[in-house]
């Protein structure tokens, strides 16, 4: 693709919280798309830049860390680069995976918080909250539990009763306690805490919202519409909080009254792109501002964010309000790619009930390839998708060792004994030439609009499409019944089936970078020729005419081994599976 064609663009995924290493559905929902995304933008010839990082502050992160007998910060360290780590794993190709920790962050979140507030954005408001005599804090919603007053169930959560599914207010539980301890000394206090006039930007969001109508997906602009139709609410952005970004005033000093608080971990996350951005910058000499800044080049950037669905209202409602309503040049979403949900065989993913696998332990049993192309083939895009050992050893067995595995393999093997491991020139070009030339003119453009688009289950399908069509290629043109008779017209086959090996290792890349590596290596391609300059695929100058005559190629190692029966039995035990 030529440069001219070339953007810069900023791509998120969801910060995923500290607590605990995720599972393949948090995964699949946000930073493998975003990764799959950037790796394709950057073959295009774009210039892109994947941040991500770790959520590192709120109520979990206390207790997490409590649990682990260490202390907050020593405990976020550790989780920080466990994740770094799984990410790593799963060849996530970030350009930066920071910490929403980090001084930037904290800087940044403070700076919000006055810009808005000086902009009549954010109100001091005093509310009632359910303290704990014994654990010495006051508790989140959620940690309080007691009677509900709607049905009667016995442990009704302090946000949300589980039995009859009213939403309720933690001072109105029965004979609360706490969660965290089960100690019944509990107070309800008066306590201040700052709150975000969301109400007060709803004309604003929804005209914003309303513009992206044509180009976000429905998913997102449902949930988005959903609050505003419903009535925004102002939302305390503070909580009573040890672990977290102090509330300053304008002079850097802790703000009155607010001693013991910070930032709601849902106010500073979002923020945290930017400071990663920031954080990046530090480290690379890089420039953050014409990725954030409208009046440093950010107008020019094109920003695309990836996560689950119970993110949205977040990226499209709160963040946008810190963002407008601070008054200051910063850049908002240009597109929000949300997703569903994946399942546990239709249940929920848990840790204690041995349902799931999280991303430590997939990497275990098998290669991170296997997980990506699965799982990216069955993104939860248009409603939930349910996990089933039994549909990923199929997306294992026939579409990467049956259809691209056995394609590489049985050429590149019959070159290495029948034409010296060489591109052979080859001899006149038939239908099958001219068959497989069309196919690709055709599905190799449309390929990368689905990319483009963020149609991910779709340009996995149309990948596929392109791997199954070499195999028909190598029926039609038949090199090993040829070679007997017309060994020129072998040769055509042979050569003809190399170059789209190394073709399907260019595509393979964003999917499924270690084999992608294992085939273009073992085609001898070079870095600057692996990028997708496809766009007009023709015989004469085009992906079926890439390899020079005489160009040494080698067989790659086994790519893909198949999953057996005894695998999934093993794994059902271990994790879970179909009861
Ligand atoms: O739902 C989550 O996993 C959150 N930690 C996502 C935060 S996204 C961003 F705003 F930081
Ligand atoms: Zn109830």
């Amino acid at each position: 693709m030529s440069n001219l064609n070339s953007e810069r663009i900023l791509v998120t995924s969801a910060l995923p919280y500290i607590n605990g290493v995720k599972h393949m559905g948090n995964l699949a929902g946000s930073m493998l798309p975003a990764d799959v995304y950037s790796r394709a933008m950057r073959l295009l010839g774009h210039d892109v830049l994947y941040i991500c990082a770790t959520d590192e502050h709120g109520t979990p992160a206390e207790l997490a860390a409590a649990e682990a007998g260490l202390s907050v910060s020593e405990y976020c360290e550790k989780m920080h680069i466990a994740q770094k780590e799984a990410g790593a794993n799963f060849k996530l190709s970030y350009d930066y995976f920071g910490r929403s920790s980090s001084a930037a962050t904290h800087k940044l979140t403070q700076d919000f918080a006055l810009a808005l507030e000086a902009n009549g954005f954010i109100e001091e408001r005093t509310s009632q909250q359910v303290f704990s005599v014994a654990d010495g804090r006051y508790l989140p919603d959620r940690y309080v539990e007691g009677i509900c007053p709607n049905c009667g169930f016995e442990a009704a959560r302090g946000d949300q009763c589980d039995n009859c599914g009213k939403l309720l207010d933690p001072v109105d539980l029965i004979n609360p306690y706490s969660a965290v301890s089960g100690s019944h000394d509990v107070e309800i206090r008066d306590t201040n805490h700052l709150y975000l006039k969301q109400s007060d930007m709803s004309g604003k969001l929804r005209d914003w919202v309303e513009s992206h109508r044509a180009d976000w997906p429905a998913l997102t602009t449902s949930i988005a519409m959903k609050w505003l139709d419903e009535g925004l609410r102002d939302r305390a952005i503070t909580r009573d909080l040890e672990w977290g970004v102090p509330v300053v005033n304008a002079e850097g000093d802790v703000r009155d009254g607010f001693e013991g608080k910070v930032f709601y971990v849902w106010f500073d996350a979002p923020i945290a792109y930017i400071g990663a951005t920031q954080d990046w910058a530090a480290e690379t000499e890089g420039d953050w501002e014409k990725f954030w800044r409208t009046d440093k080049g950010a107008d020019a950037t094109r920003y695309v964010q990836f996560m689950g669905k119970d993110n949205v209202a977040f990226h499209t409602l709160s963040f946008p309000t810190t963002i407008m309503g601070s008054g200051q040049p910063w850049k908002l979403v240009d597109e929000l790619k949300a997703f569903n949900w994946v399942t546990w065989y239709g249940g929920k993913f848990s840790t204690s009930q041995k349902r799931g696998v999280f991303m430590d332990q997939a990497i275990d049993i098998a290669p991170s390839d296997y997980w990506r192309w699965h799982l990216m083939a069955n993104a939860p895009e248009s409603s939930d998708a349910a996990f089933t050992w039994e549909d990923f050893q199929a997306s294992v067995n026939s579409d990467l060792a049956n259809v691209l595995g056995n394609f590489v393999n049985r050429i590149t093997s019959y070159c290495v004994k029948k034409f010296d491991g060489v591109v052979p020139e080859g001899g006149e070009i038939t239908d099958a030439e001219k068959w497989i030339q069309a196919e690709l003119a055709e599905r190799l453009p449309r390929m990368v609009s689905f990319y483009e688009a963020r149609e991910f289950r779709k340009a996995m399908a149309e990948t596929r499409a392109v791997w199954a069509a070499g195999n028909e290629y190598l029926t039609q043109a038949a090199p090993w019944t040829h070679y007997k008779t017309n060994v020129d017209q072998a040769a055509m086959g042979v050569r003809v089936g190399l170059n789209l090996v190394a073709l399907f290792g260019v595509l393979a890349q964003p999917i499924i970078p270690d084999a992608a590596e294992k085939i273009l290596s073992a085609m001898n391609i070079p870095e600057q020729f692996r990028t997708w300059n496809f766009r007009e695929a023709s015989f004469d100058d085009g992906p079926l005419n890439a390899l020079p005559i005489n160009h040494p190629i080698s067989a790659p190692p086994v790519l893909f081994t198949k999953i057996e029966a005894e695998d999934i039995e093993a794994w059902t035990e271990r994790f879970g599976g179909a009861e």
